[in-house]
């Protein structure tokens, strides 16, 4: 099965989508296309990606929950960094996000 585009084309009220610039992103090391501009979150989500990250004590799945920052369900690692909140932090070409385990891990300072 074709992996459909969810991103909403044509809002009624918002109105047609604006062109922006498609850009490549890293997720757990697989290319994912992205736009310019969209949250991580968005990004995922139009490409079938619901998981998000694991919770330390049960290992229990979590993804997008809020979508307005305030929940931390949709955390990740992003270039290194733990616990990013991916709705509400942006895409950029070459950006490596992972899923996250538990709290994550920090990349040590060389
Ligand atoms: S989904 Fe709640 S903070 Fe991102």
């Amino acid at each position: 099965m074709k992996n459909k585009d969810l991103r909403v084309k044509n809002h009624p009220i918002l109105g047609k989508e604006a062109k922006r610039e498609k850009i490549t992103i890293l997720v757990d090391g697989k290319k994912i296309p992205a736009y310019e501009g969209e949250p991580i979150a968005a990004s995922l989500t139009a490409a079938g990606i619901r998981v998000f990250r694991y919770t330390s004590k049960d290992k229990e799945a979590r993804g997008v929950f809020c979508a307005i920052g305030q929940c931390t369900d949709c955390v990740m690692t992003v270039d290194g960094v733990p616990n990013v909140r991916t709705c509400i932090t942006l895409v950029k070409e070459g950006i490596r996000i992972k899923t996250q385990e538990g709290l994550g891990k920090w990349k040590k300072k060389e």
